[in-house]
């Protein structure tokens, strides 16, 4: 699944983003420091230190724009999410070659293992600010090239090869995470958001109580509940 959520952030905390994360105080350190394994060689960022206090504020911003969105839980279902981290392209450090993420990761913040089914970027940076960066995805189908307005976001299974190409001007700021579904099989849960959102059109067009529509929603929840590990 690939997905852009838009308008993930509103206006007021995209600028709080940029105040924060821009500050000549924000803690940025060197971003190989996280990769593991084959990573290690590809990754030239920085990224926000985790243990500190403004990654822990932002994460929290992130967490409640997450919840809030009902686009994001009905393609993600999310069963947990990998706390958010932020990266930072620009200058020496413009650069993160092809790899896939890590299968699963242990999640400090929360003490658990997260296994990672979805990939996130929530983009911060207008793309006006910079040049390069584009998230590209290899799939079956080819590359896609990804490069989204502040405060967008796009899903992405965590299978996929990808890379963040070399940042030529400018600075590209966003945060990352990922996310382990209820539903941890692709087909399911395309089927469940597909399903999902013929249903709001449905209801927008038919109203709530027409008896088609709750039969349907009833079918909804009974393959979500026959799918679902939570
Ligand atoms: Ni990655």
């Amino acid at each position: 699944m690939f997905l852009h959520i838009k308008e993930v952030l509103t206006a007021e905390e995209v600028a709080l983003f940029r105040q924060q994360l821009w500050a000549a105080d924000a803690p940025w350190i060197d971003g190989a420091r996280s990769a593991g394994g084959q990573a290690v060689h590809q990754k030239n960022n920085r990224q926000l230190a985790q243990g500190s206090e403004l990654s822990a504020q932002l994460q929290g911003v992130v967490k409640a724009a997450l919840n809030r969105n009902a686009l994001f839980f009905s393609a993600a279902l999310p069963r947990r999410i990998y706390n958010p981290l932020f990266n930072q392209y620009g200058d020496d450090s413009n650069f993160y070659g092809n790899h896939v993420d890590s299968a699963v990761m242990h999640s400090k913040a929360d003490n658990c293992w997260v296994r990672s089914d979805l990939s996130c970027t929530l983009f911060l940076t207008p793309p006006e600010d910079y040049d390069g960066g584009e998230l590209v995805i290899c799939d079956a189908m080819g590359e896609k090239c990804i490069k989204l307005p502040a405060g967008d976001l796009i899903l992405y299974p965590s299978s996929t090869v990808h890379q963040v190409s070399p940042v030529t001007r400018g600075h590209r700021i966003s945060s990352f995470f990922w996310v382990e579904s209820m539903v941890r099989g692709l087909e399911q849960r395309q089927l469940l958001f597909d399903m999902d959102m013929s249903l709001l059109r449905l209801r927008q067009a038919h109203g709530e109580k027409e008896a088609s529509v709750i039969a349907l929603s009833g079918t909804y929840h009974n393959l979500l509940r026959m799918w679902a590990d939570v």
